[in-house]
């Protein structure tokens, strides 16, 4: 057996701007912390990670991801419990999922250790920055991109992995939001990126989402490329749908994001006898269900909104409003944010402890 023994660098901030901040003024993903993970791709194989004082990149103009977005990224968070101890919240989901997107994509997967190991050190680096009580965590970004100088459109040889991580609070400021329903723009096709974290994903979504911006809406509910009549996911959020006791959301494909608090959600409702429906619905299904009144809930998931109710949908020129009375998302919610800060038992192991 070969014994690999795995090192890493590390260099810690003289000074900390961890004074500088003012916690209870944070905007989502704006703020970052002291330290950050850096890993080569060169030659072929991994480097030794290095964690350093957060700092710029040096790029080559010519870095193939300026030019062909050979980019995926995860997103993940860590929370501090009443004690102060440091959790995070099924970790090596993440870690898979990032090597899945990875592998779309045609980029080289990242160790295990380099992902896991480093993220704790990390975290351990960095650890006042998350501040207890529920709604405060850290937003931890693992990203891997193609850095090598070539305009030739194919996959890179070299790629960078790093990991940096930012204060939070919630991702809307708002509670509710109020969402359109994709008639003209889509987002993923069947057979392309769409169930990846691939970084063009998301740019795509910017524009038809400024769009429905200047007309009040905060987010699109894609549907199916074909006939934009089937609900898929909602711009950084899986969708779930409550019609009578059911909760209903779209199964996972090629074109949906394996969502990890989607999951999680599935999971504790079923655990709390609550029907769950993994099948396509269709926005013809939701209006009818919405007419006769039994349309009683809409929410999103997602690691960055963990669980954000629905105010309105608004389909070809038409609103319809739900009622605010949202018992199974408040309910879920909490189920899932007592677990991710240690304020229940973890039946299911999905907390896993840094500090
Ligand atoms: C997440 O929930 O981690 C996301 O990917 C959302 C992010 C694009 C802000």
């Amino acid at each position: 057996m070969v014994f690999i023994a795995y090192a890493m660098h590390i260099q810690e901030i003289q000074k900390s701007k961890i004074h500088s901040v003012d916690f209870d003024q944070l905007t989502f993903g704006k703020t970052f912390t002291d330290h950050m993970l850096v890993c080569y791709f060169r030659n072929g194989e991994w480097q030794t990670p290095e964690i350093k004082p957060y700092q710029p990149f040096t790029l080559d103009p010519a870095s193939s991801v300026l030019h062909y977005g050979q980019a995926v990224f995860e997103g993940m968070k860590a929370f501090k419990d009443e004690n102060g101890q440091v959790w995070l919240f099924r970790p090596n989901e993440n870690y898979h999922r990032l090597n899945r997107s990875a592998k779309r994509l045609q980029i080289p997967e990242i160790p295990e250790f380099v992902f896991l190991e480093g993220l704790k050190k990390l975290i351990y680096l960095d650890q006042e920055w998350i501040k207890p009580g529920i709604g405060n965590s850290l937003y931890i970004r693992p990203f891997v991109f193609a850095s090598q100088a070539s305009v030739q459109a194919s996959a890179a040889t070299e790629y960078i992995f790093s990991i940096i991580c930012a204060p939070v609070k919630s991702y809307y400021t708002g509670g509710q939001i109020n969402v359109l329903v994709a008639e003209q723009y889509s987002r993923a096709a069947n057979g392309g990126v769409g169930f990846a974290k691939a970084a063009g994903n998301y740019a795509a979504q910017f524009y038809p989402t400024s769009e429905a911006q200047k007309n009040g809406f905060q987010q699109i509910i894609w549907t199916d490329a074909d006939t934009h009549e089937f609900l898929e996911e909602a711009g950084t959020m899986n969708i779930f749908f409550k019609i009578n006791e059911t909760l209903v959301t779209s199964p996972v494909s090629d074109r949906i994001l394996d969502g990890i608090t989607r999951k999680s959600i599935i999971t504790l409702a079923k655990s709390k006898g609550i029907k769950v429906e993994e099948r396509p619905i269709s926005i013809t299904e939701l209006k009818e269900a919405h007419q006769k009144g039994i349309l009683k809930e809409i929410f999103g998931s997602g690691t960055a909104v963990v669980v954000l109710p629905i105010h309105s949908f608004s389909h070809q020129g038409k609103s319809f409003t739900l009622s605010s009375d949202i018992p199974t998302a408040l309910m879920l919610k909490e189920a899932l944010v007592d677990i991710q800060y240690n304020r229940s038992e973890d039946i299911y192991n999905w907390r896993q402890i840094v500090i």
